[in-house]
This record gives C-alpha cells, structure tokens and sequence, in this order.
C-alpha cells in the first residue's frame, strides 16, 4: 500500500494532486489551524508528513507518531523542529532552501527602503487626509545608496542582500557570521568582515538573516541597539526572538535609533502592543518569500523530498542525520 502523508495547512492544490499519485494523502484544504493533540492524533497513522514552519516537531509529537519517517518543511528555517528528538526518533527533515533565495533578498531590501524612507508611515498620513502643503523636512528619512550596510547572518540570503546593496546601489558592507567567507564570496559580495559590536556601531543599517537558535535568542537587545547609531534602521527578515522586541520598541520610541522593519515577531502572530503604537517601524505579516513562482517552488520541493524519500533515493535537502536504527521500516 502507499505510504500515508499529512499535509497540516492548506497549499497550492496542484501540489496536493502530485502528492496523491505517489501517497495516500490527508490534506487541510479548509486550511485548520490544528492544535498539538489534533495534529498528533492526525499523525498517529502517516508515514511522512509536510509541514509549513509553524507546526512545533517535538519529542511528544514523535511519541504519538511511531510510523512517521520524514517530515517536510516548506520553508528554509527549520526551527520548529527538535532536531535532536527528530534524530534520536530516526525521522528525517528536510528544508526548502535556495529557491527562496533572490526572491527573499528583494523583501529584505524593499523592507530596508521602506523602513529607512518612511514609505508606509507617509503613505498612513496621507490616507489620514494630513498631507495639506509641502514642507521641507516632510518625511525626511536616511539614504540607502552609498551608506553602510551590516548584515548579521551571511548564508545564500545575506549574501544576496550584499550583493543587491554593494553592487545596486554602492553601499559599503560588513557582515558578521559564525563563519567568515571564502575570499573569493567576499570579493563576489563586496563584503568585509566585522565582529558583532563594531559591525552595529559603525552600520547605518542592519538587517537580521540569521537562523533563529538557542545563540542567536535576544541577539539584538537593549546593549545592542545602544551601540547602533542613532539615526540608524534594524530590518528583521529572519525569525521572531533573534530580536527583543520589547527592547527594541523601547529603542524606537525613545529614538534610541531612527526606525526598524520588521517581518517576524516575537510569538506571531501577536505583535508586541509597544510596537504596534509605533509610527516609526514598519511591520509585515512573515511574507518576504512570498511571491506566487517562489511559494511553489518552495511547495514543489517540499512534496519532491517526500517523492524522493519514499523511492529511496534519499532526501533531496536533508537537515539531520536521523539514528539509522530508529524506527526501520516502519
Ligand atoms: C520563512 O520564514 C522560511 O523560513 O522559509
Ligand atoms: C539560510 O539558510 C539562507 O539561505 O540564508
């Protein structure tokens, strides 16, 4: 018989077609927001599940889920997995990485733009009916070309970031990572390396793009936004918590530094009050890879980790290093 897969939120329904000529397939297309028991007692009997980065894959869940072998992730982060209880339960988990890449670079600079030049906040004044005269500080924000750019995680996103900056619009870029690049990426993004703190003092803009880990929590907090300039923006495209959020609002208010931008949240999607009272910050719902091709290719490789896996050809973007001995031929 086939092997069975839970797809947990409703996607594109020609992907769930693909998925039904290689499974036996329980899909969501009322696109339910299934709590931990429900999605738990959904997996009790499925060999394979997809996953779209907000169902948590913990030790329990794998508990309850003693078929379950692979679990698809569309999305690059993959921090709602326990990768240890995930390996210790001999499940794979694969990721959609690269596909995502270019397309979650242009929000992150339109993200930037809009933040350093105040395009939502004046676009909200003049639907407001405020905008009577021009005047000649109206709205005046930070320029982007020729400014410093710091970006804090430097994976295939960050990169493209660099790129986009350095070469676009001839920004000067330093980058903090926990590995530097080769030579020859540095060169390619025009990038120098900086330790973390001499990076947020002498950056007119930094943007987050780093994975969201147990070291990466409350990365930028109060001590951080205290180094940042001040009239300097934070653009956050990576996860809710690399960020304090309370302090950041804090920051803003106080106009410790000028703006932020941010497309993840701390607990989404609740956003904390302070920021929401906030003019200065420009807040999006989690959407920097959404564009329709990207969000299928995303969908698309999800569905080809699971069609690989169950050939036997192996998981085309694989995380971890699932036991071996765990669950064989369940
Ligand atoms: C989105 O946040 C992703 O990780 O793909
Ligand atoms: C992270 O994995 C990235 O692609 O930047």
């Amino acid at each position: 018989s086939l092997p069975r897969i839970l797809v947990t939120r409703a996607i594109f329904p020609d992907v769930v077609e693909r998925l039904r000529a290689h499974f036996e397939v329980e899909a969501n297309p009322e696109d339910a927001i299934w709590t931990p028991a429900e999605l738990a007692a959904r997996l009790a009997d499925k060999d394979g599940a997809f996953t779209t980065g907000s169902q948590r894959i913990d030790a329990a869940l794998l508990a309850s889920a003693p078929r379950l072998r692979i679990v698809a992730n569309m999305a690059v982060g993959y921090n709602n997995f326990d990768l240890d209880a995930m390996n210790a339960a001999g499940v794979q988990g694969t990721n959609a990485p690269d596909v995502l890449t270019e397309t979650t670079a242009d929000f992150g600079f339109a993200l930037l733009m809009a933040t350093a030049r105040r395009i939502t906040e004046s676009e909200h004044y003049l639907r407001a009916g405020r905008w009577t005269q021009w005047s000649y500080d109206m709205f005046a924000g930070a320029d982007i070309h020729g400014s410093t750019l710091g970006i804090i995680g430097m994976g295939r996103i960050g990169q493209g970031i660099a790129r986009r900056g350095a070469h676009g619009f001839g920004m000067q870029v330093l980058y903090h990572n926990r590995s530097r690049l080769t030579p020859e990426l540095e060169a390619q993004c025009k990038a120098t390396y900086r330790d973390k703190q001499d990076l947020l003092r002498s950056a007119d803009h930094v943007v987050l793009v780093l994975p969201y880990t147990a070291a990466s929590h409350h990365l930028i907090g109060a001590a951080e936004l205290a180094l940042m300039k001040p009239g300097a923006t934070l653009v956050n495209i990576a996860r809710g918590g690399i960020v304090d959020d309370a302090a950041l609002a804090q920051a803003l208010r106080a106009r410790r530094i000028a703006a932020a931008g941010l497309d993840v949240f701390e607990g989404e999607p609740q956003v904390h009050p302070d920021l929401l009272a906030l003019s200065n910050v420009v807040l999006t719902p989690h959407i920097a890879s959404a564009t329709e091709p990207t969000r299928r290719a995303m969908a698309n490789l999800a569905a080809d980790n699971l069609i690989a896996f169950f050939d036997g050809r192996g998981a085309l973007t694989p995380i971890n290093t699932p036991n071996a001995t765990a669950r064989q031929g369940g």
